[in-house]
């Protein structure tokens, strides 16, 4: 573990100049079936990237069987939706069992090595549980979060023809039960492929189950055995698929291989939490993003870290929920998005009274760009101005923590990721592809040189892959992200160049919204912005033009409907404006930035509009915009 500044740089030292040897030492701490003698080959072009191709491992053996030493330590603590629920306490020997078990009805029910299972779950245990189980026999899985509607289900199930969906019956979030299986059985009209569902029960909702489809797991549980060989991986099969949206087009799956991953996410873990063992840490997102998979799932129980696992929701019972479970499990990590700082803040400080969040020794912040005034609210706050934060920027597409502060090592400034980690070797570049050597400068971020997690194809299409992150900028992964770097070689995440939304932390391609607001019998054609928004980092605004009606239509809500019954509600509209038509070139194509201009309450500046079709329509715009905000 990294633990000086001297430490920090030395191994930065090694790993640029010989990455090979510094992740091949690395690949030392693991249990691997073959020891791999080929470190990496890589690529930009194509892309092809493989690491530690000759190796044979499991990563359930290099949490299980490797920590066995400490197999009444506590790796999971779930914490449920109600305070006065009991919670679930499971040291690895039992969820090695839990894991098993899972594995062995999966079996039971024909699942294979290289089968894909859609995990469609609640924050149960049985979230990390199923993930564990799949990779434990080689099954690859894709866990979509379950908030999206029927309809990004299926296109997930058919995207990568799974055979078997893992379900609930039904999710506690908040004051609210929500149907979750019924969501799976609506998914299902329009998807062939699938064999069987895995019923969990939670909340006891009644459900349909189909005959010879749907399976409760607590019948099949008792009928197993509970210990399961591990499947043997080579390094490069798949461990899993993670969907998550880009500028164009539907969700891609982003696809991560067994031993890079395994290797990033534990060396991410413990270097960037400083985790020592007896520590308790907690991530609050959900499993269903690429931050749970890391940091809830893999990263902490490589480790042999206790992890929690949090059912509910930051408001409830009410706006002391995160504070307090921190005080009752004595947290001392605590890793959480600036849009939870952000709404928990605007609540007010009363909520903070009877926590007393002493336990807590670094916090941290994932997701979107982090601004001053939470970063400085969570610091006196929640840190106490005695806790490091750690403003940790990666993606889906990287796997781990790429750029972050190591606490009480690198030194922390507001808004600032900070310093690449060992292996990281960022450039930013000008539009034409140009190296940016001054400092203060904003460019594309990319990076140079691949690290043991960078995704490795996009699930069945791998043009698709080659064409978003390896073509912008040749020779170069393109992060999609704007950056600049200060004199002390900081970088500055500043938010996405494409057009990709991030609202509270969450991915949204402003093609899929826009998708989904024309499927709306009203609507003749859309065009989505994102703005500036004060919790949510940024709220979606739609441009809407409809057809001709007679009637009385409530379109705000009509048109926000439509979107949650095709993406889900995470992608419903903060704002729809009704207009007379759309900017556009020649060529046909919306020119946005009058659109974003507007939609940040800008209305001039919107530089060289010459090849706009028709200019008369961005001052209609405005008018109806300054209508509606009045
Ligand atoms: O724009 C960046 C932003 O989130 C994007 C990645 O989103 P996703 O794949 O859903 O993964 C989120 C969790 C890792 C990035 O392209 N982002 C992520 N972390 C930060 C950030 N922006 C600024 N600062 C961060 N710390």
């Amino acid at each position: 573990m990294i633990k000086s500044i001297d430490d920090y740089n030395n191994h930065y030292k090694s790993s640029v100049e010989n990455p090979k040897k510094y992740w091949k030492e690395y690949a030392n701490n693991f249990i691997w079936k073959k020891y791999p003698n080929k470190v990496l080959a890589w690529n930009f072009n194509e892309p092809d990237v493989k690491w530690f191709e000759d190796g044979k491992l499991n990563i359930t053996e290099n949490i299980f069987e490797r920590n066995e030493n400490n197999k009444d330590d506590i790796a999971i603590i779930w914490e449920p939706n109600e305070p006065d629920e009991k919670n679930k306490i499971f040291t690895y020997d039992q969820l090695f069992k839990e894991v098993c078990s899972f594995s062995n009805v999966l079996k039971k029910m024909g699942v294979k090595k290289g089968d894909r299972v859609i995990i469609y779950l609640p924050m149960i245990p049985e979230a990390a549980i199923s993930m564990l189980a799949c990779a434990r026999i080689g099954a690859v899985h894709s866990v979509v979060f379950a908030g999206f509607s029927a309809k990004s289900l299926s296109d997930r199930i058919n995207d990568c023809s799974a055979k078997v969906v893992i379900t609930s019956d039904g999710n506690f979030r908040g004051s609210k039960v929500v149907d979750v299986k019924g969501v799976v059985d609506d998914a299902l009209k329009s998807s062939q492929c699938v064999e069987n569902v895995l019923t969990i029960k939670r909340t006891g909702s009644d459900v349909s189950m189909e005959r010879g489809r749907d399976v409760w797991y607590h019948n099949q549980k008792n009928l197993v055995d509970d210990y399961c060989p591990p499947e043997e991986m080579h390094s490069e099969d798949l461990l899993f698929i993670l969907y998550t949206s880009g500028s164009t087009g539907k969700p891609k799956g982003v696809v991560h291989t067994c031993a890079g991953y395994m290797l990033y996410t534990q060396f991410t873990f413990e270097n960037v939490f400083q985790y020592s063992k007896g520590d308790t840490y907690w991530c609050t997102a959900d499993v269903g993003w690429i931050t749970g998979h890391s940091y809830i799932v893999y990263g902490p129980l490589l480790k042999g870290a206790k992890t929690i696992m949090f059912e509910g929701v930051p408001t409830y019972p009410d706006a002391s929920r995160f504070w307090k479970i921190v005080d009752k499990y004595n947290v001392n990590q605590f890793y959480t998005a600036p849009t939870a700082i952000r709404a928990l803040q605007s609540f007010g400080k009363q909520y903070l009274e009877g926590s007393s969040l002493k336990s807590l020794k670094v916090i941290g912040s994932v997701g979107e760009p982090i601004n001053e005034e939470a970063w400085n609210w969570y610091n006196d706050n929640i840190g106490k101005n005695n806790c490091p934060i750690v403003d940790t920027w990666w993606q889906t597409e990287t796997g781990g923590i790429m750029i972050s502060p190591l606490p009480n090592i690198i030194d922390c400034k507001p808004t600032y990721a900070t310093l690449p980690l060992p292996g990281i070797q960022p450039i930013l570049l000008d539009n034409e592809g140009n190296e940016i050597l001054e400092n203060n400068i904003e460019g594309n971020l990319c990076i140079k040189y691949p690290w043991p997690s960078i995704l490795r194809t996009t699930y069945g299409d791998h043009k698709r892959c080659k064409e978003t992150y390896f073509s912008t900028f040749k020779g170069y992964y393109f992060t999609g992200d704007g950056a600049k770097r200060d004199d002390n070689g900081f970088y500055r995440i500043l938010g996405r160049v494409d057009d990709v939304i991030n609202v509270s932390g969450h991915r949204i391609g402003t093609a899929e919204v826009e998708d989904a607001i024309n499927q709306n019998i009203e609507v003749i054609e859309s065009a989505v912005v994102g703005f500036p928004h004060e919790i949510k980092g940024q709220g979606i605004f739609g441009f809407v033009i409809i057809k001709d009606s007679s009637e009385k239509i409530d379109y705000f809500n009509s048109i926000r409907e439509t979107v949650n019954k095709h993406i889900g509600p995470i992608a419903k509209p903060d704002q729809i404006l009704i207009v007379p038509g759309l900017p556009k070139t020649r060529s046909g194509k919306i020119m946005r930035r009058i659109l974003r201009k507007i939609a940040s309450d800008e209305f001039d500046n919107f530089g060289d509009i010459s090849t706009l079709l028709n200019p008369e329509v961005v001052e209609e715009i405005i008018t109806n915009y300054k209508t509606l905000n009045n």
